[in-house]
């Protein structure tokens, strides 16, 4: 197994070109479900999640072709299987994103129960009940979710619980190609979730209400979709933590090729500890300051705070003044990161939901372990500024969604190399 080693306190500073969402790159991959013909998708991050659909997406009998590293694609006029087994599914729960598509598509399907993860139990109640409604038959058996709807599914009212990314996406291609029209109340706003809206209206289905909370859908009624393209959005999260890597060394970072409005509460929050944001149409930078104010922050939806960006603030809060408090509201257990901190010798105190952070520790090298994905660019990050050297393990949740990491670190002056156990 991989492990990063990361000697810290060295002078950074540097830009860094931004590569394509994963979580924008999974749902439009599924969406290929929907076409009879194919779809192109350029600007696909590297990483192993996006091989991890394509792995699935090609088991079910697609037609993949690589254009290159970052673009492929992708033909599902004919499928082999409508089953996602359990070997592809527990690698990463965002397989659920096919159960949509495919029901709509092909009428039937079995999609393997994700089960739990790091962060908490993640249920797909809320999937299950939003395609039931939309008159598919559903049953849950040996660990699958058994969904058909011969006659195909029909256009109805849903209104989400809770706000669910992934389930408004699965939603929506489902809509796409419902009988009639499909009203989501409740339902996610995040650009990821915009632009799969975007890449089905561009296909030919009608929706309004995009980036609000009330989508209504189109259905085509049974008809698939043609051939198209798509350029996936900048990696909103992936920008984040290179500027959290400025903001925690206080170096000058520029992070290039990015949508800055999509990035507005994580730069709102580094003004409000005291830096200076600078912004053009496609590059955020953050500069040096002399004095990095205690904070506080609820994750939310968007566009509030992100909750993939609260593992990397923390790391951030330990080099600020005072105490700073975080409330984590989306997920029961996203705080796997704070005992591997605490090795590095922060101060973090948990109750509950919030964490409590004491800043201005020196923090100190040490052999920690990468718990989730967005933990472990946390433990990058606190390297970065701990005495002598940092061993982070378990990196392959790194390299589920990080592409290059070590590279573009590097690129910014930092001394990481991944070795072997
Ligand atoms: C997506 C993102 C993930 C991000 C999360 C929240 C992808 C591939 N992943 O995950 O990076 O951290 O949004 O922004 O886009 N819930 C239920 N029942 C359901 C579905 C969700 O109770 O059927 C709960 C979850 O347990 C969680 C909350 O709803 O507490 C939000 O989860 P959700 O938005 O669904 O997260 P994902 O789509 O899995």
């Amino acid at each position: 197994m991989d492990f990063l080693k990361i000697l810290g306190q060295q002078k950074i500073g540097g830009v860094v070109e931004i590569g394509g969402a994963k979580n924008s790159a999974l749902p439009i991959l599924a969406c290929s479900l929907l076409f009879e013909e194919e779809l192109e998708v350029d600007n696909l991050p590297d990483v192993v999640d996006v091989k991890t659909l394509v792995r699935l997406l090609e088991y079910l009998g697609c037609e993949i072709q690589w254009q290159d590293s970052h673009c492929l694609k992708i033909s599902a006029k004919r499928l082999v299987h409508t089953k996602a087994t359990y070997d592809i599914v527990r690698k990463m729960r965002a397989s659920i994103l096919v159960l949509g598509p495919l029901l709509a598509r092909f009428r039937k399907c079995e999609v393997s129960l994700p089960g739990g993860c790091a962060i908490g139990a993640r249920p797909v109640d809320l999937h299950i009940k939003a395609i039931e409604k939309m008159g598919a038959e559903v049953k849950i058996e040996n660990g699958y979710i058994l969904a058909k709807a011969p006659n195909g599914l029909k256009g109805a009212h849903i209104t989400f619980d809770k706000i669910t990314v992934t389930g408004t996406e699965n939603l929506l291609m489902a809509a796409a190609l419902a009988y009639g029209e499909t009203i989501i109340v409740n339902a996610a706003k995040e650009p990821e979730v915009v632009q799969l809206c975007e890449l089905l209206v561009k296909s030919g289905v009608e929706i309004s209400g995009i980036g609000t909370d009330t989508l209504r859908v189109q259905g085509r009624g049974g008809e698939p979709l043609k051939k198209q393209s798509v350029t996936i959005i900048p990696d909103r999260i992936e920008a984040g933590t290179y500027l959290c890597a400025g903001a925690i060394a206080n170096a000058p970072v520029v992070v290039k090729r990015v949508i800055p409005s999509h990035l507005q509460s994580l730069s709102d929050k580094f003004k409000e500890i005291g830096f200076h944001i600078s912004q053009n149409s496609d590059s955020i930078g953050i500069e040096p300051t002399s004095r990095r104010k205690s904070f506080e922050i609820i994750t939310a939806e968007y566009p509030g705070f992100p909750t993939d960006m609260q593992a990397q603030f923390m790391a951030l809060a330990t080099q600020c003044e005072g105490t700073s408090v975080i409330e984590e509201r989306l997920f029961e257990n996203r705080f796997m990161h704070v005992s591997e901190l605490q090795r590095l010798g922060a101060q973090i105190t948990l109750k509950g939901k919030v964490a409590q952070i004491r800043g201005g520790e020196i923090l100190k090298g040490a052999d920690v372990m990468a718990t989730d994905l967005r933990a472990s660019s946390a433990l990058i990050l606190s390297a970065l500024v701990a005495n002598g050297y940092t061993q982070i393990h378990r990196i392959y949740h790194l390299d589920r969604g990080y592409e290059k990491i070590e590279e573009k670190f590097r690129s910014i002056g930092v001394d990481i190399q991944r070795l072997k156990e």
